[in-house]
């Protein structure tokens, strides 16, 4: 389609003032998250994508919830009082609209709708005639059903509580996606009224009042059957959330990622793979995902805002949130990696280490059971079994430095502020308190004491 300047102005309308009562939830229909976003970003991202000025979503129901959920969002905010229907909803939005172009009226529980559908709408309205997104569908109960001449020109819609059995066969449906010329619409509004089963203001209406007064009335239909589909409870959203997850699974097959099972992958954000990424079944990925080549991500990893460079191997149940890890490092299973960690080249971090805000030297290991917090680690550092940062005194966090070629011996306490020089040996079972100084070995132990001729205690007879 062209997008040249003699294309008519876009204004677009999202109808989400609806409560979603099938939902059973306090919160509003639209914020309920479709793979980590709520439905109606990814009905703003869909429009955003066609500059509409303005863009108006329709609120009613949760009141301020949806403005201050989308603060940031450049959206004009228009409040439905009262739920009276979808010409009432769309009416709303009129005193924000100008006369002129095309008017696209979305739903906000719609979530999956392609920008490219959208255009295809756009280029057949030109501000001139309406068009209507529908389509066929085997089960069409619940829809509102299209209504055509014997010529096959669309003439109205009748919503299924009004219709007759013999227009319930109708299996053409309404999506309720259409395209308006903004000159009709305040005309077709405010004609409106709600003399109907429901006793609503039925946006459908128009459709007959276009018919009318000569406008043709157009239809298009989505390439893909889920692009329409709307969420009514929370089956219907778990459905969609589903067919998302497979079309990104898809798209990284494509792009050269082993996958282990396509159905058992969730990217909730955005997962950048380069090249032979193996990610085995389980793994959620949260925000922005980068895996640089050949890295693997064994069953049931977390990663969240984080990049993984190259040939890195997660073992399974590893949690990354907000880390740099570098290359061939080895993690897990159980290794938990918390924000403003990084890592260098070959470092191992084993089963159940905590890691936060901690740098870790090329060829560094913390293999077991470790808390290391608000720390710098050297290069070739070995952190025995069970060490632990004390950073955190009840009120301040404190730092530890530990240089290159450092040796802790297990189940060692570093009591932050300290530091440990370069090649400095830590005796098993210390509490390191103050400095310990290069090359030289630190041991802070109770001497051992064997205590001769002690018995242990026998059961007293009764
Ligand atoms: C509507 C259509 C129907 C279509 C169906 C597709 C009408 C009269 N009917 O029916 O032809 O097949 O959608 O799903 O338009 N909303 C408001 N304010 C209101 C009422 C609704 O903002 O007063 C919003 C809802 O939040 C929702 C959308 O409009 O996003 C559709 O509302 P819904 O109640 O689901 O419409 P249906 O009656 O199912
Ligand atoms: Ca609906």
């Amino acid at each position: 389609m062209s997008t040249d300047t003699t294309t008519p102005p876009l204004q677009a309308v999202v109808l989400a003032a609806g409560q979603g009562k099938r939902m059973n939830s306090r919160l509003p229909k639209v914020l309920h998250q479709l793979a980590g976003r709520p439905m109606l970003h990814h009905v703003l991202q869909a429009l955003q994508a066609l500059k509409p000025n303005p863009l108006v979503v329709v609120y009613g129901h949760g009141g301020q919830a949806l403005p201050q959920a989308f603060a940031e969002a450049p959206v004009t905010w228009a409040l439905q009082q009262e739920q009276r229907g979808t010409g009432h909803a769309l009416l709303q939005a009129l005193p924000h609209l100008q006369p002129e172009g095309t008017v696209l009226v979305l739903y906000g529980d719609v979530p999956l709708l392609q920008s490219t559908t959208l255009r295809q709408m756009l280029s057949l309205c030109q501000g001139q005639h309406l068009v209507l997104l529908t389509q066929q569908l085997e089960e069409p109960t619940g829809y509102g059903r299209i209504l055509r001449t014997a010529q096959g020109t669309v003439c109205g819609i009748r919503e299924e509580k009004d219709a007759t059995a013999q227009e319930r066969a109708i299996t053409e449906i309404n999506t309720g996606i259409m395209a308006l010329p903004a000159r009709h619409l305040a005309g077709w509004l405010q004609a409106l009224n709600c003399a109907n089963a429901q006793q609503e203001y039925y946006l459908t209406d128009v459709v007959s009042q276009a018919v009318a007064q000569g406008v043709q009335v157009l239809t298009v239909t989505p390439e893909f059957t889920w692009e329409a589909m709307g969420v009514n409870n929370r089956a219907h959203l778990a459905q969609l959330e589903r067919i998302y997850q497979q079309r990104q699974a898809h798209q990284l097959l494509e792009a050269g990622v082993a996958l282990a099972d396509p159905a058992r992958l969730d990217v909730r954000g955005t997962l950048h793979c380069a090249q032979d990424v193996h990610i085995d079944v389980g793994c959620v990925f949260e925000g922005q995902v980068t895996l640089e080549e050949g890295v693997q991500v064994g069953a049931y990893c977390v990663l969240r805002d984080c990049r993984v460079a190259a040939h890195t191997v997660l073992q399974p149940y590893c949690h990354l949130d907000g880390v740099q890890i570098g290359p061939a490092n080895r993690l897990g299973p159980y290794a938990r990696l918390r924000p403003g960690c990084v890592t260098g080249s070959g470092v191992h971090v084993g089963n159940f280490v905590e890691v936060k805000n901690t740098t870790l030297g090329d060829h560094t290991k913390a293999n077991h059971l470790t808390y290391l917090g608000d720390a710098t680690v050297g290069c070739e550092v070995n952190i025995g079994a069970g060490t632990i940062t004390c950073n955190y005194d009840g009120v301040n966090k404190h730092h530890t430095t530990i240089g290159d070629q450092v040796f802790i011996g297990s189940d060692t306490q570093l009591v932050a502020p300290v530091t440990v020089e370069q090649g400095a040996t830590i005796g098993a079972g210390s509490t390191i308190v103050s400095r310990a100084p290069a090359h030289q070995l630190t041991v802070s132990r109770a001497k051992q004491v064997t205590i001769p001729r002690w018995q242990r205690p026998t059961r007293k007879k009764p």
